[in-house]
């Protein structure tokens, strides 16, 4: 595995890939690696021929109040995982080689309606972080194929418009959320948690779960559901952000047109915000026709 923290060293060796002939696909991380992005790694290795990885926390992304001095960095930890993985390729750049000229002076890439609402509102700037950087890493790396997590939903949604709308020559992929035995799923984050909060943290997910359910069963009333949920998490000891049942295109309300259902939720555990997701496909006739007749 070559490592390369500058742009014009790793051009050069990308270059030579090309002109052989050789696909890439590339994974880029903040870094903390789990078997989630190990998840990812894998699936860029069954698609092409070489496999790139940046590990870049990017300060843009985080909130003033946020954890970004926090955020755990494992650069020893991480190489050991790529490499054994059979990674060809990792990009590691700092803050200067991203943000030469500084953040306040960065040309933003924004992605109204799917990056305003959720997370977007939650954290005000967040998502212009992240499709700044994805930009600025797609058009060094210009890879075939790029892999994100389905945990961040949210995230793999404004990706993927970022990348239409841009016509940006990428295929999007996106890998299922892996997950311990208990159904946390697996994010850089739960390493924040007390041993306490970490038997709570499944809570999410089987709130989210039954949600599902209640839906796959034919209760309409999203709502109540809603508040349902929110009121269970807070039960359990969660400060929730938002719980939210709706249409996984559009990431708004469910309406007729809806084919496939995302619910969403983000809530906090002490001083770990929390996020996860499980969708529900619906088929076009019966199961719209099933809610709308309110059975
Ligand atoms: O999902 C992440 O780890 C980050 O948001 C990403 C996509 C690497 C951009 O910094």
């Amino acid at each position: 595995m070559r490592t390369y923290s500058h742009n014009a060293t790793l051009n050069a060796a990308l270059r030579a890939f090309r002109q052989s002939d050789q696909t890439i696909a590339f994974v880029p991380t903040m870094g903390n690696l789990h078997e989630g992005h190990l998840d990812l790694v894998r699936k860029a290795r069954q698609l092409c021929d070489i496999v790139v990885v940046s590990i870049f926390v990017n300060p843009l992304q985080f909130g003033a109040n946020e954890d970004l001095d926090a955020y755990p960095r494992t650069m020893a930890a991480d190489k050991e995982k790529l490499f054994s993985e059979g990674v060809q390729v990792l990009y590691t750049p700092d803050v200067e080689e991203i943000y030469p000229e500084g953040m306040a002076a960065q040309t933003l890439v924004h992605v109204p309606e799917l990056g305003d609402t959720l997370c977007g509102s939650a954290r005000p700037g967040h998502f212009d972080g992240v499709t700044t950087v994805v930009s600025k890493l797609f058009n060094i790396v210009q890879p075939d194929i790029a892999v994100f997590g389905e945990k961040d939903f949210q995230q793999l949604s404004i990706v993927r418009k970022m990348v239409a709308d841009l016509c940006m020559p990428i295929k999007i992929v996106g890998v299922a959320t892996g997950r311990d035995q208990d159904g946390l799923a697996l994010s850089s984050r739960n390493g924040y948690l007390s041993l306490d909060e970490r038997r709570i943290a499944p809570v999410l997910h089987a709130t989210l779960n039954t949600c599902r359910e209640a839906i796959a069963c034919g209760f309409d009333n999203f709502l109540q559901l809603e508040s349902h949920a929110r009121m269970k998490l807070l039960e359990a000891g969660f400060e929730p952000d938002y719980f939210s049942i709706c249409d996984a295109r559009t990431l708004r309300s469910v309406t007729e047109a809806t084919e496939e259902i995302a619910i969403l939720a983000a809530a906090r555990l002490g001083s770990t915000r929390l996020i996860d997701n499980v969708r529900l496909t619906l088929n076009p006739v019966s199961d719209w026709g099933m809610l709308a007749d309110g059975r």
